[in-house]
């Protein structure tokens, strides 16, 4: 996902921080099990549930779809599924596997009952998505070698694999692939008592001074997203050294977060320019995401993976067949009245 130069303009602290590749840190808080992932009970639940079966029959893993907005846990599912299966994951993303010879390099090393990990599953070429069916399927690939009169197709057996894809949209799937997934599941945002327990074992296992109201104000301006909760605590954590005493308070977690510019309900600058576009250029809607990304500097593609489903879930927006239309809610947070017939009016 390209984070274009919003982080620089200071906005859309939200995308650029759920874009940044995995660091370090952020890895060693991932959850190793089951029993570390809290949240997500119905998918946490399904996967159990195959996970157990397939253990009990000695068979591999049925194949997996998980989708949801980014920071949710997908990738982390993954790997817990390895380990529950003692398995090895090996993982991979859509637009890296650029012709079949690569699915069949990836596919061939695999051994019996390992995960394939294909993250932006959506991304894969068409060309390449063909093969992955048979593969699925009957585990088998019947590749084309060479060119011209010497053109032939060998079949490569491959061993049984699980394959577990990721997507932020899993909309642009097509039919054939999504069908070949015995379990489709999707990851919700966190409610503020989950995100509460994930920020108060983060800040454990980063050995970090937090009290519980310091992590219930980190947990509500998360926006559900246990990355986007970990990356705060850097921040906060940092302020706390700077500016207080060193341990994250109410007090505390809340001035290091409005110097981010993340307001108290989790929104950023960007959901804010968003809101403010379509309440003052056009009456609050409908108004197309492509207009609305021109009209913010952003790409239409983050933000309808990062932005949009939380202003949705959250009821700052709606989405009609005419294009996303803005709430009374959505006009609140920017301190605006909806449109009576015309003009908005400031609250301010
Ligand atoms: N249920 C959870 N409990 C604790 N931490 C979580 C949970 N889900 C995700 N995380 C944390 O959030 C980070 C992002 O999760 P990740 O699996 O990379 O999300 P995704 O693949 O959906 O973008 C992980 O590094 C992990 O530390
Ligand atoms: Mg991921």
């Amino acid at each position: 996902m390209p984070a274009p130069d919003s982080a620089s303009k200071g906005l859309g602290y939200i995308s650029s921080a759920l874009a940044a590749p995995v660091s370090p840190v952020e890895a060693a808080l991932r959850p190793l099990s089951f029993a570390d992932f809290t949240g997500q009970p119905k998918t946490v639940e399904r996967l159990k549930i195959m996970v157990g079966a397939a253990k009990r029959r000695g068979d591999a893993l049925n194949h997996i779809l998980l989708s949801g907005p980014p920071g949710l846990g997908k990738t982390t599912l993954a790997f817990i599924l390895g380990h529950e299966l003692g398995k090895a994951v090996r993982v991979t993303s859509g637009p890296v596997i650029e012709k079949a010879g690569d699915l069949a390099g990836l596919l061939t090393n695999l051994e019996e009952g390992d995960i394939l990990f294909i993250d932006e599953i959506h991304r894969i070429p068409k060309t390449v998505e063909e093969y992955l069916y048979s593969a699925m399927e009957d585990f088998r690939l019947d590749i084309m070698i060479d060119q011209g009169p010497n053109a032939r197709s060998v079949r490569l057996s491959i061993p049984r694999f699980t394959l577990i894809g990721a997507t932020t949209r899993a909309g642009l799937l097509t039919a054939p692939l999504r069908s070949r997934f015995t379990l489709q599941t999707r990851l919700d945002y966190y409610d503020h008592a989950t995100l509460h327990g994930i920020v108060q074992r983060s800040c454990g296992l980063l050995k970090v001074a937090i009290d519980d109201g310091g992590a219930r104000e980190i947990a509500t301006r998360s926006r559900g997203t246990p990355r986007v909760a970990n990356n705060l605590i850097n921040f906060v954590r940092d302020f706390a050294q700077e500016r207080a005493a060193g341990k994250i308070t109410q007090p505390v977690a809340a001035a290091a977060l409005e110097l981010l510019e993340i307001d108290a309900a989790g929104l950023d600058e960007m959901d804010k320019r968003m809101l403010r576009v379509m309440a003052e250029n056009y009456r609050g809607g409908p108004v197309g995401m492509s207009t609305i990304a021109v009209a913010v500097g952003e790409e239409a593609e983050t933000l309808e993976e990062v932005h949009e489903p939380f202003l949705i879930q959250e009821g700052y927006l709606q989405r009609t067949p005419q294009g996303r239309t803005l709430t009374g809610k959505g006009y609140a947070a920017v301190g605006l009245k909806a449109a009576l017939g015309g003009e908005q009016e400031s609250l301010l």
